[in-house]
């Protein structure tokens, strides 16, 4: 009987060592952490149970069978996260450079399989050199069978990816398809095909780091929601991410203790808006002061700034936030901004997660580069996003609420259910000067006229009381009280039931 017993301790000690000591040497060489040890750093102290760690490839190609490592280059289980169910895979860099073999995608398709049943969040770290290229096809089915599960999954239960280190071929379609990505700067990138394919095929010299380095992709792509400067910091921000996410889609926000009274008055924010309708100030600020205890988690930060999306909770329960930002391009809604708008949304969405909207907007960018980049497409993602979303939606606007922009911007009219405004609001078509320049054209060469038309214009509509009058904005609210207004309002929405028809799916516009 102890022989078994110290049998399956040698079995497990071996499994643990994956590709090696040499191999693991290397890995803490470059600044990275091993599968386990990331793991370990994600998940609830002694709450890891590992699935399937003596698994084998089956490969008997190029003299694969001589050379198996229990295990497959991937290590799996479930665990905690301050204490909720979580599901973690972790590629094992050391093994076969993290590659998917047949038998590697199964242990992953079966985690997924348990994660979906049992609703709970899955979240992917890849280190990993694409599809075993002595597999062949058996591997690149297993990526489609991954694929297939991250598409069933997606809008059920949170399905999360950190890429820490290289990302290849259908490595980087997995992380594609879940809800967000995050990367660690300097030791992780993510191309569909690598600089020497590159160079074969468009001549172009670029570096790994050029081509999918996290700069790139937090910065040009997007396709990254975040970068962090090592591996220990990205697994404590994902810990933190994971507190603010409900388990699936009918579980409910998680509720946290708060010790932040949802009635704190901001008195700052009463001089938040400067005197000067050109002048930024910083949206943020009101975000950091309305959440419980400044607790934000920014998603896309470096992407499209000109809008702010995160989380942040009121009255401990998750809160979708998205925000007009006038430090960035006086907050204009572009093709970029609107695309990040709208894919916040929809998770919001999804997960039940009520959405709070700042809106301080000029309006959508003009221009022949945002026409031909699509700016009608891209402008309608986020139309759609807020007129299907039947979530709670909380709307404050602080300042600028013009033309289209106004509407897109969790409008009345797209089904908001509360829609404050500061009364330093200014709901019109367009802006003073730039209305009055269109309405007397034919005055335009007497500054005098104009100025007292223009004056005219501001006195009637740079306010939130025309659209008071017609009911599209509910109360108008003094700065200082946002907190409280919306906090209320969101408790207030909680059992909200909103019918929409039947339908397969909706037609996005992509
Ligand atoms: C098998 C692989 C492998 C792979 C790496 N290794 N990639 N083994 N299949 N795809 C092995 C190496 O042989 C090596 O084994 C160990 O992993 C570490 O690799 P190195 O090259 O020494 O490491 P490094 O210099 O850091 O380079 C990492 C790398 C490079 C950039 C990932 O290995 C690489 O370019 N690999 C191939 C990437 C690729 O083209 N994959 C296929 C993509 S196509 P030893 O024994 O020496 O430790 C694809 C199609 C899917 O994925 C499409 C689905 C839709």
């Amino acid at each position: 009987m102890k022989h078994i017993l110290e049998e399956l301790e040698t079995r497990r000690q071996t499994a643990r060592i994956g590709g090696g000591q040499r191999r693991i040497d290397a890995q803490h060489a470059r600044g990275k952490l091993t599968a386990r040890e990331r793991i370990s750093a994600l998940l609830d102290d002694d709450s890891f149970e590992e699935f399937d760690m003596f698994v084998e490839h089956r490969c008997s190609d190029f003299g694969m069978e001589k050379s198996k490592i229990a295990g497959d280059g991937v290590v799996t289980g479930w665990g905690t996260v301050n204490g909720r169910l979580t599901y973690v895979f972790a590629k094992d860099f050391t093994v076969f450079g993290g590659s998917l073999s047949e038998t590697h995608a199964l242990k992953i398709t079966k985690l997924q399989d348990m994660a979906l049943r049992n609703r709970a969040p899955i979240i992917g770290l890849f280190d990993a050199g694409g599809a075993r290229i002595q597999e062949g096809v058996a591997a690149l089915g297993g990526y489609g069978e991954v694929f297939q599960r991250n598409v069933v999954s997606s809008g059920v239960i949170p399905q999360i990816s950190v890429i820490m280190g290289p990302c290849a071929g259908g490595d980087a379609y997995s992380p594609a398809m879940t809800d967000f990505i995050f990367m660690v700067r300097d030791t992780s990138y993510m191309f569909v095909t690598g600089p020497d394919v590159v160079k074969t095929v468009t001549n172009e010299t670029v570096t790994a780091e050029e081509l999918g380095g996290a700069s790139v992709h937090t910065t040009r792509s997007s396709i990254a929601d975040g970068a962090f400067d090592n591996d220990i910091e990205a697994i404590l921000e994902m810990r933190r991410l994971i507190d603010f996410l409900p388990l699936n889609n009918t579980d409910g926000v998680p509720e946290l203790p708060s010790f932040d009274d949802p009635d704190r008055y901001e008195m700052a924010l009463d001089t938040l808006i400067p005197d000067n309708p050109n002048k930024p100030y910083d949206m943020r600020e009101l975000i950091l002061k309305t959440v419980d205890e400044g607790d934000f988690f920014e998603i896309q930060a470096a992407f499209a700034a000109n809008i702010v999306t995160g989380f942040g909770r009121l009255e401990g329960r998750t809160v979708g936030f998205v925000a007009n930002q006038p430090m960035v391009l006086a907050g204009v809604l572009d093709a970029d901004a609107s695309r990040k708008g709208a894919r916040f949304v929809r998770f919001c969405d999804c997960f039940n997660i009520p959405i709070v909207t700042f809106v301080d907007v000029p309006g959508f960018l003009p221009g022949t580069a945002q026409e031909y980049g699509g700016l009608i497409k891209h402008g309608a993602k986020l139309l759609f996003a807020y007129a299907e979303a039947t979530v709670p939606k909380v709307t404050v606007i602080t300042r600028k609420a013009y033309g289209g922009a106004y509407v897109v911007m969790a409008s009345k009219h797209l089904s908001s259910d509360i829609n404050y405004a500061w009364p330093t609001a200014e709901i019109a078509v367009m802006g003073a000067k730039g209305a009055t320049e269109i309405l007397y054209r034919n005055e335009l060469d007497d500054p005098d006229k104009i100025a007292a038309r223009t004056k005219d214009y501001e006195d009637r509509f740079a306010n939130p009381f025309i659209a008071a009058e017609r009911g599209y904005i509910d109360e108008v609210i003094m700065p200082h009280s946002t907190r409280r207004r919306v906090s209320r309002a969101l408790r207030r929405l909680r059992s909200k039931e909103a019918e929409t028809p039947w339908k397969k799916h909706d037609n996005l516009p992509l």
